[in-house]
């Protein structure tokens, strides 16, 4: 019979066996998985692990500083950052197929964190030591499934930070390999991480990138994380978090619309807010939210979002729709 006091000891043992004085990396993507296998073996080994953050730019509002402040503070972790904005904006320039777009992300992703890795192995192997070990924070359902992400990998190709190509030069950690989602939640409040990461909701790999249909641009992105922090900020003030799945927020850039506002005439974006419960993503249904609470969200993002004006609700389940756009 499992506590989450049982899980932490437990855990921490195997690592610190199966690592011994050597020294291990872990990707950090902002997500809760990562943060949990990284926060285990940082309480079992210390000093032995440096973490990597590839900040990609697509990530939501606060949360590349909820990695390099809040996951910090709370573990003392050594962190080695890598501000790839810009390299992940030139790669997608010009680019508005979904496909081709994560494609690119995935391909920039894995060569950033390698481009990090090697840094990292040159200042150990300058201190004369080796990285041995690479830490993923693989979950039971994903060992079970072996492969198939959160199960659409085939409709979509998936791309996330436990699914780095399996490097041959390192020996894997995976310290959440026996856990479920909510588990992995549990060992995570267990070892002091922050609320906003613990009970983090599901976020793509290929982030805002794929929330945006159409080009990504810096001010696409800008204005697409404004609108996603009010529909954020508004769900969690009227106490629903635990009533969504998620609910992306998406930037329809290649639309346009004729409104008003002031005292003149707009030609602007809509944005989709997709609400959805589901119990796996495999399926979903649209969330009933409050009318109200669409309405304060809809006020919000309109007046205080330049270049939008419109908002509307996609009332589709899955299938047919998928929960992202793209
Ligand atoms: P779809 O859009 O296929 O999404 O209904 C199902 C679930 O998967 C998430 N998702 C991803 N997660 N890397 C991930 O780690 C990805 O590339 C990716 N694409 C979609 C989506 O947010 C939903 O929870």
């Amino acid at each position: 019979n499992w506590t989450t006091g049982n899980i932490v000891e437990e855990q921490v043992e195997r690592i610190r066996q199966q690592i011994g004085d050597s020294k291990v990396i872990c990707g950090l993507s902002g997500g809760v998985d990562s943060a949990v296998a990284a926060a285990l073996v940082q309480r079992a080994v210390g000093d032995q692990l440096t973490c990597v953050f590839v900040d990609h730019g697509l990530l939501r509002e606060g949360e590349a500083e909820q990695v390099e402040r809040d996951f910090v503070a709370a573990t003392g972790v050594n962190l080695y950052v890598a501000n790839e904005q810009e390299r992940f904006l030139n790669a997608l320039a010009g680019v508005s197929d979904p496909e081709t777009k994560r494609k690119i992300i995935g391909r920039e992703f894995i060569r950033a964190f390698e481009e990090a890795e090697r840094a990292i192995i040159a200042q150990a192997a300058a201190e004369g030591e080796k990285i041995k070990f690479l830490v993923q924070g693989t979950l039971y359902p994903d060992v079970v499934e072996s492969g198939g992400g959160e199960g659409a990998a085939n409709i979509k190709s998936h791309h996330n930070v436990g699914g780095l190509p399996e490097d041959l030069q390192f020996e894997l950690v995976e310290p959440l390999r026996a856990l479920f989602k909510d588990e992995v939640r549990a060992v995570g409040a267990q070892l002091g991480l922050p609320q906003e990461i613990v009970g983090r909701q599901p976020f793509p790999g290929p982030g805002l990138g794929i929330r945006i249909v159409g080009e990504v641009t810096k001010e696409r992105l800008d204005l697409l994380r404004k609108a996603d922090a009010i529909a954020r900020a508004e769900l969690t003030a009227a106490g629903l978090d635990n009533e969504v799945w998620q609910m992306p927020v998406v930037l329809l850039a290649d639309v346009r619309s004729v409104g008003v506002q002031g005292d003149g005439r707009t030609y602007g974006h809509p944005i989709v807010l997709r609400p959805v419960s589901s119990e796996d993503a495999m399926t979903a249904d649209w969330s009933r939210l409050p009318y109200e609470l669409l309405a304060r969200i809809s006020n919000r993002i309109t007046n205080e979002v330049d270049g939008v004006n419109r908002v509307v609700l996609d009332v589709t389940s899955k299938p047919p729709g998928t929960i992202e756009w793209e």
